[in-house]
């Protein structure tokens, strides 16, 4: 009991329905988290990875059909259809609800009911909010634990009457007396509802027990209902990293960035630069709340308190300081298990030895040719084991944000970088991202090119339309000076053969050089008919083995392919309707005309 009234009854009325053997609420102690790490260890569902490498980790092993988030299965269910829009699944919250209560009449038999109260952003901050996670899995406890902050301080500050996001989660797998469980129950792909119901601030997500799907305070909570809260307060959620640039003379310029899932958000945050002098710190690697500061600037939090990175691809040659991160007290779901007791997964940076425990738990070796982790493989990790965590990371009052870095994977069109004219030629570009489909989600069309606004397709908790009018308003509250300029960034380009055109990784700190130095007024830049881009020499490539024929076309731009790209983004437009702000379809025509004239 806690002297929440709300909080109690909403306990008391989900444990009716869903009868679990008990209820327990967590305190976010240490003692408390050795006792359930003991729990799930001794049940099988994790493996203790060997202290003496990875001290403090865990291995989890996922069901093969439960490996990321499923879009399919995701809903924004506002009580009118067209306030989800195009782009979100939308039932009735009525019949989501009378369906999915069936669901979850008795779906915690046999298991334990964990409260996790928790904050989004330092706790106590005025910034910060407060959720509520109900779950039956011991698994979104830890890592609950890790990512956000939870327990009894939270308790306190929510107090008698304070207001909290409802966060109902369920692995929708009871067990009947004596059954065994599975090492990672979850339930059939057409059971799963990944359900927000944005007017109510309430969240209900069954059959799953993977990431997205299952941690409720990230993309559910601080993407899609915190982006309806910041459509309605005047604010933004974004799926943006942070991090904090400092040149040679110890100038400081805050840069977030907005890349679809497994575009590159972890490892721009930790990069380590390779051009002298220049340094990188971390302060987010996923989500970003901005608001308006008093003096008319953008600020930032990053409402996270740990990383849930993609494993395979980290390497100590592409991000180093991820890798020693996540040299203990992380837990890592769905890489594959050493014979010593460690983890690896593609491209760790060695081979991998003769034999595995691949993620499916079953023996692998190199001849396999199988993958030994799923691409989706993840390490959770605290964020205040990285060691260029920004010092103001947990800052209550966020840090002033100067530019906005928007991208993602696209083998040609996509220059590799170019800045906006202005703030709403800043949002057209956001509209009109696009990005090859990742492993990140669950779907048939991996490496397809689909449009993705903002980086925020599977996550706008609202009309799509009404989101970019948002971003459109925000340009309106405060003088256009104060507001960050927004550059469109691509270091996924390929050549004919289908190699990467350009280094990225650490390399990127040349892209960031001429993102500060544009921002602080120097940085040479011609106008092209898709924005401001670097003059030939403007990009610092010295030091970089790079040819100056790859670099120019880099940064060419194709009249040819930007005529088909603008005939796809009409075609995009089509479907939001007579939601299209004006702004945004004037833009549209403005582009066509600079390749035409
Ligand atoms: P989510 O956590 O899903 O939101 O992903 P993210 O945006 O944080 O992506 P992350 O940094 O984990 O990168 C995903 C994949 O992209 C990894 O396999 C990386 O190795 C690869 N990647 C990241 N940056 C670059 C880059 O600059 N160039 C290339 N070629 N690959 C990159
Ligand atoms: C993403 O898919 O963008 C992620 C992983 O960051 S998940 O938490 O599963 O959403
Ligand atoms: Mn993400």
């Amino acid at each position: 009991m806690v002297s929440n009234k709300k909080l109690n009854d909403w306990v008391n009325e989900v444990a009716q329905l869903c009868k679990p053997d008990s209820i327990y609420w967590c305190d976010g102690s240490q003692e408390e988290n050795d006792r359930l790490t003991q729990e799930v260890i001794k049940s099988g569902a994790a493996t203790p990875l060997n202290p003496e490498k990875r001290p403090g980790c865990l291995l989890f092993r996922s069901h093969p059909s439960d490996v990321a988030r499923v879009e399919d299965r995701t809903f924004i269910s506002s009580v009118k259809e067209e306030d989800a829009g195009p782009t979100n699944n939308w039932v009735d919250p009525k019949e989501l609800k009378a369906t999915m209560t069936k669901l979850y009449d008795g779906c915690m038999k046999g298991r334990t009911l964990y409260v996790i109260p928790f904050s989004m952003g330092p706790i106590g901050s005025p910034i910060s909010k407060i959720g509520v996670e109900i779950t039956d899995s011991i698994y979104v406890v830890l890592n609950m634990r890790i990512m956000t902050r939870i327990g009894k301080t939270v308790l306190d500050v929510l107090g008698s009457d304070g207001e909290f996001v409802k966060c109902l989660h369920s692995v929708g797998a009871p067990l009947e007396k004596g059954e065994q469980d599975s090492s990672w129950p979850c339930a059939p792909m057409e059971q799963k509802y990944i359900s927000h119901f944005p007017e109510e601030r309430t969240i209900w997500s069954y059959g799953s027990g993977y990431g997205g799907n299952a941690l409720l305070g990230k993309k559910c909570f601080a993407l899609r209902i915190a982006s309806a809260q910041a459509r309605d307060e005047g604010w933004l959620a974004e799926h943006m990293l942070i991090l904090r640039l400092t040149d040679p003379q110890g100038n400081k310029t805050y840069v977030a960035g907005a890349f679809p899932s497994a575009c590159g958000k972890t490892n721009l945050a930790m990069l380590i630069p390779t051009i002298p002098g220049w340094k990188v710190e971390t302060i987010g690697d996923d989500i970003a709340w901005m608001k308006f500061g008093d003096d008319g600037r953008l600020y930032a939090i990053n409402p996270e308190a740990g990383f849930f990175g993609v494993a395979p691809g980290t390497s100590m040659d592409s991000n180093p300081n991820a890798m020693h991160s996540i040299e203990k007290n992380t837990i890592f779901t769905n890489t594959a298990l050493t014979d010593d007791g460690d983890v690896w997964w593609e491209d760790i940076g060695h081979d991998a030895p003769d034999h595995l425990i691949d993620w499916k738990g079953n023996d692998w070796s190199s001849s396999s040719s199988e993958k030994a982790a799923h691409p989706n493989a993840r390490f959770t990790v605290p964020a205040s084991q990285c060691p260029v965590i920004s010092d103001d990371w947990e800052d209550p009052a966020g840090v002033p944000i100067s530019a906005i870095l928007i991208g993602g994977r696209r083998p040609n069109t996509i220059p590799l970088v170019h800045e906006s004219f202005d703030w709403n030629h800043g949002i057209f570009m956001g509209s009109i991202m696009g990005s090859e489909i990742t492993a990140a989600t669950i779907s048939d069309n991996i490496g397809q090119v689909r449009r993705d606004p903002f980086a925020m397709l599977p996550f706008i908790g609202y009309h799509v339309g009404d989101y970019l009018q948002h971003w459109l308003d925000v340009g309106t509250k405060t003088t256009p000076e104060k507001l960050p300029k927004i550059f469109y960034v691509n270091w996924f380009r390929k050549d004919e053969e289908g190699n990467w055109l350009w280094p990225g990784f650490g390399e990127n700190s040349r892209v960031l050089k001429w993102v500060a130095e544009r921002v602080s007024g120097g940085g040479k830049a011609e106008k092209t008919p898709i924005g401001y881009m670097p003059t030939k020499d403007a990009i610092d490539i010295e030091g970089l083995d790079i040819n100056t024929d790859t670099m120019q076309e880099l940064l060419s731009i194709d009249k040819e392919m930007w005529q088909k790209e603008i005939k796809s983004i009409h075609e995009d437009y089509k479907k939001y309707g007579d939601k299209l702000p004006a702004e945004l379809k004037k833009q549209l025509g403005d582009l066509q005309k600079r390749f035409e004239g």
